[in-house]
């Protein structure tokens, strides 16, 4: 879905997101919502907390999933996904905490590899994921997928690539402060999400884009895995389709 005004992407997908949460409490259910972070879904957040504020959307059967975070990260660290979230989202809703996830930046790196598991099996036991927003990186990632992350790969610990390091510079006042390391949800975890939204706007990603829609599938380029999703919707600005 190609949009003018990338305000449109927002309405679209909050829209799409609400319509989710309500279908499901109708049926006393509760949505099971996989979230992103980055400057691209911040738009789908704030339509979120107006609707909850002036249409009295209620996120009380939600339960959330965070793709990723930085290792080592502490979760009130301004850098941290942790604090994004509750800054840009949780604080603002009637979000239950203890249905909010979101990887762990601070454990004992012996640790990880069972804090990994314990989230899939998490995903797993609440009947996985009914929708999963996600942004896309320059190198093509999705999560912190980088190039290299596999069709199988689950969450895990993972390198940082320096494009994605270099990107995160400005944020972190300096390339030198940016960790070397991310927890992310994997490829696999990705495409178990029973329907994905895709945003990216600005000319800067237009490059991507393409390869991630019109390229080959390749391992090099983790978003290009998405085509064998059955329920992607690609949403981009006028800028991003540019190459389209
Ligand atoms: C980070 C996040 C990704 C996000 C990407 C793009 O690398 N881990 O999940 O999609 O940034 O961010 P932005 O939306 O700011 O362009």
């Amino acid at each position: 879905i190609v949009v003018h005004e990338h305000d449109d992407i927002a309405r679209l997908v909050a829209g799409r997101i609400a319509a989710l949460i309500r279908e499901k409490q109708s049926r006393g259910e509760r949505a099971i919502l996989g979230l992103a972070t980055g400057s691209t879904p911040i738009g789908v957040y704030r339509e979120l907390i107006r609707m909850h504020r002036e249409e009295g959307l209620s996120f009380a059967n939600v339960v959330t999933f965070n793709l990723d975070e930085y290792y080592p990260m502490a979760p009130d660290s301004i850098h941290s996904y942790h604090r994004y979230m509750w800054e840009n989202l949780f604080s603002h809703i009637d979000v239950r905490p203890e249905n909010v996830h979101i990887p762990e930046g601070m454990l004992p790196r012996d640790q990880v590899d069972a804090a990994c598991a314990a989230y899939e099996a998490k995903i797993r036991e609440v009947g996985g994921i009914d929708f999963q927003i996600l942004g896309i990186g320059k190198t093509g990632h999705i999560g912190f997928n980088e190039p290299g992350s596999g069709v199988e790969s689950r969450t895990r610990l993972v390198h940082l690539d320096a494009i994605t390091r270099k990107d995160a510079a400005a944020d972190f006042f300096g390339e030198e402060n940016v960790p070397r390391e991310a927890l992310t949800m994997g490829v696999a975890t990705i495409l178990d999400a029973r329907e994905i939204a895709i945003l990216a706007t600005g000319e800067h990603k237009a490059g991507i884009v393409r390869r991630a829609v019109e390229g080959e599938i390749d391992i090099e380029v983790a978003a290009t895995f998405l085509q064998r999703h059955p329920a992607t919707t690609f949403y981009v600005d006028d800028a991003a389709a540019a190459d389209l």
